[in-house]
């Protein structure tokens, strides 16, 4: 792992402390950074009907193409969980190069979309 992708953890560590999860107790950050440089951070938002809360990654990778970036400009994401099977989806969709993250037992892991979701859904053939 690099420098500046253990940097981006640490990133994605802060903000995990700023995420608003009464119900699940579970404080997740991400942050992504783009190849120009920009980072993005996010942190999962719970609601009191479940399904409608949002995942960190989903979170900072919203923020990111809210403010312009498109699929292949980000370079790298980190997440202080193992990320969901949907926020893998999203990866695969951003053409995202490597996730860094942490597993439970405190691990860090560095993996690319592909090896996280094999054989991914496309809308087309
Ligand atoms: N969560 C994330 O933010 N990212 C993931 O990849 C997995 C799960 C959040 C959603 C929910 O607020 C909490 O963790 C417990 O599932």
């Amino acid at each position: 792992m690099t420098n500046a992708d253990r940097e981006l953890l640490e990133r994605a560590d802060s903000v995990a402390a700023r995420a608003y999860a009464p119900y699940s107790q579970f404080f997740v950050g991400a942050a992504v950074r783009t190849r120009d440089g920009r980072v993005f951070e996010g942190a999962n938002v719970e609601n009191a009907a479940y399904p409608l809360g949002i995942c960190a990654e989903k979170t900072a990778l919203g923020k990111a193409v809210s403010e312009g970036v498109k699929p292949g400009d980000m370079e790298v994401v980190a997440v202080t969980a193992s990320p969901c099977g949907g926020c893998r989806q999203w990866f695969h969709e951003f053409q995202i190069d490597r996730v860094v993250y942490r597993r439970a037992n405190g691990d860090v892991a560095v993996l690319t979309p592909a090896e996280l979701l094999p054989d991914t859904f496309e809308l087309e053939p």
